[in-house]
Parts: structure tokens; sequence; C-alpha cells
């Protein structure tokens, strides 16, 4: 192996021929592979995912491409960070076995047609403002299945919508994939950690928090007796005070198949993103009936 292929200690593999050579060698010894799907510029709830994939697995392979396919022309693709060596060092102090890292000529060959659209849950919320996301993270995440063939993968519940579009990707294709899925990793003021965090100017750092504040409110007051409108026009005073616009949606919605709701009976999800300057955020969190 080449000194430029590893990482203290930690190996980095670039083709899904590569990548699937390793993973034969284990294979053979009976590992049962654990697999966590990642665009790189690494914290904290990211490796708390790689973690839990160790708990459920002999091994754990990490994949860090920033995916084109999910990024509209006038989103972030090109600013999106790019830490690659910084990563490495911190999955090579967790529970990471192997970094597979393409460029995107590897995940995408020339003329490739490869669209893969799950219908249903890819509609609404995210797919409002951002109606060619979930089709580049589907076509990527079964793309990055098929290579590493995983008999477990992480997913955070940060980004809730797309840990059920994969869900349900998995169930429809029949993979032999468990999907489990992580708690969000927060900042001890409670702002979601996420790798646009660094977007934020020192004074809209300030305000990030509140976009937590909000859901967390919507959900104390349903469960006090409000209304889920009630509720909803509180969480939204939050965010306008605190600066947040657009206000792309802030949701209640049915935790399973996400759609709307008249009235919390069943297990649900408050959901919300919104803009602090040009940064857009988005976070959830459960509401136990
Ligand atoms: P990325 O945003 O890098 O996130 C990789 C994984 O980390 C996702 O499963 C995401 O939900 C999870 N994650 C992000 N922030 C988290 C936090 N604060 N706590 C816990 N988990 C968190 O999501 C993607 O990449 C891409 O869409 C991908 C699935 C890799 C496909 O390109």
């Amino acid at each position: 192996m080449s000194p430029d292929t590893q990482t203290h200690s930690l190996p980095v593999v670039r083709t899904i021929a590569e990548l699937q050579d390793r993973l034969a060698g284990w294979r053979a010894a009976g590992a049962r592979i654990g697999f966590v799907p990642t665009m790189g510029a690494l914290h904290n709830g990211h490796l708390s995912l790689v973690g839990l994939a160790a708990e459920h697995a002999d091994k754990v392979v990490v994949s860090i491409f920033v995916n084109p396919a999910q990024f509209a022309p006038h989103e972030d693709l090109d600013a999106y960070p790019r830490t690659e060596k910084e990563d490495a060092e911190k999955l090579a102090k967790h529970a990471a076995d192997l970094i597979f890292a393409p460029n995107a000529k590897e995940m995408y060959p020339e003329g490739d047609d490869l669209s893969v659209h799950v219908e249903g849950l890819s509609e609404g919320l995210e797919s409002d403002t951002r109606p060619h996301f979930f089709g580049g993270v589907a076509a990527v995440v079964t793309k990055l299945f098929h290579a590493v063939e995983p008999d477990v993968a992480v997913f955070g519940e940060k980004d809730y919508q797309q840990l059920l579009v994969v869900k349900k990707l998995v169930s429809d294709l029949g993979l032999a994939i468990e999907i489990v899925a992580g708690p969000t990793g927060r900042e001890a003021d409670g702002l979601a950690m996420s790798s646009r965090n660094a977007y934020l100017s020192a004074n809209e750092r300030k305000q990030a928090p509140q976009l937590f504040a909000a859901i967390t409110e919507v959900a104390q007051q349903i469960k006090d007796g409000a209304s889920i409108a009630e509720a909803r026009d509180a969480g939204l005073a939050i965010l306008q005070d605190a600066g947040f616009d657009p206000i792309d949606y802030l949701e209640v919605r049915d935790a399973e198949s996400l759609a709307p709701i008249d009235a919390a009976v069943r297990p649900a999800r408050v959901l919300v993103a919104a803009k602090l300057g040009t940064t857009r955020l988005i976070d959830n969190i459960a509401l136990e009936v």
C-alpha cells in the first residue's frame, strides 16, 4: 500500500474495486459489516454514528463523498467544507476501520443515467425547497449500498425525512440491510451539530439555538394540551424573533408517514427548516404521545 492511501493507520480506498477487495477479506473471516455514509466535514454527531455502527458490526466502513447529485446548481456544492485529512484523523480515533472516499467519476461514471425516486416520503417538507434533493440522495445511497453491501447502515435522525426515505428504499428494494437510526448530536446550547454551522457568523451562531428552542416549545405546548395550530404559532414567533427568514417549514407530522395530522394521537415529529442569513438549518424532535 502506498503511504498516501494510509492516514494514521486508517486505510482510505478510492475505488469500488479496492473497497470490495478489502470487504471480501473481512467477509471471508465472517465479519458483520457496518456502514456510515457521510459527506465529510465530520463532527461529533457523525462520529457518534460511527460508534453506533461499531456496536452493531465487526467492521465499520465510513464513506466520505460530497454528492453533486443532491445539490441544485445554486446551492453550496463548491463551498461545502472538505476536510478529508482531519476527517481521517477523527475516524482513526473512533471505531472506523476503512474510509471509502471516491471521486465523482467513480460514483457517476460517464453517461450515468440512474434515477431513483422513492415516492411519497420524498414529497413535501425538504422537497418543497430542494426538489432535486431526495433523488440525489436515493441514487447515491443505492450506489453506495451496492458497493459496500453492508449488513447494517447507520443514519442520523438529524435528517429525519432522509432517514425515512432510506428505510423505504431498503424495504422497496428488498435489501438485507438493517437501518439503525442515531440520535441527533447537539452543542451544549441545543443547536444540532451540522457541517453547515461553520457558515454562521458569530451573531447568527448566537441565534441559531432558537431553532431547537422553537421545536421544543411546539412539542411542549402540544403535550400541555395546546392545539397543533396554537403550538405552531408559538414556535413561528420564536423563529421570527430570532431572525430566521425565510422559514421554509415548521410542521407537526406523523412520525412514520410524515403525513399532516390534525392532532398528535400517534407518535409525531416536529420538523423545521429555516434560514439564518444565507445558511439553511434543519432540525426535528420526537413528540411522543
Ligand atoms: P451528511 O450531512 O454528511 O450526514 C451524514 C450522516 O450523519 C447522515 O446520516 C446524517 O443524518 C448524520 N448526521 C448529521 N448531523 C448529525 C447530528 N448532529 N447528529 C447525528 N447524526 C447526524 O446526510 C448526508 O451526509 C448525505 O445526504 C448522505 C446520506 C451521505 C448521502 O449523500
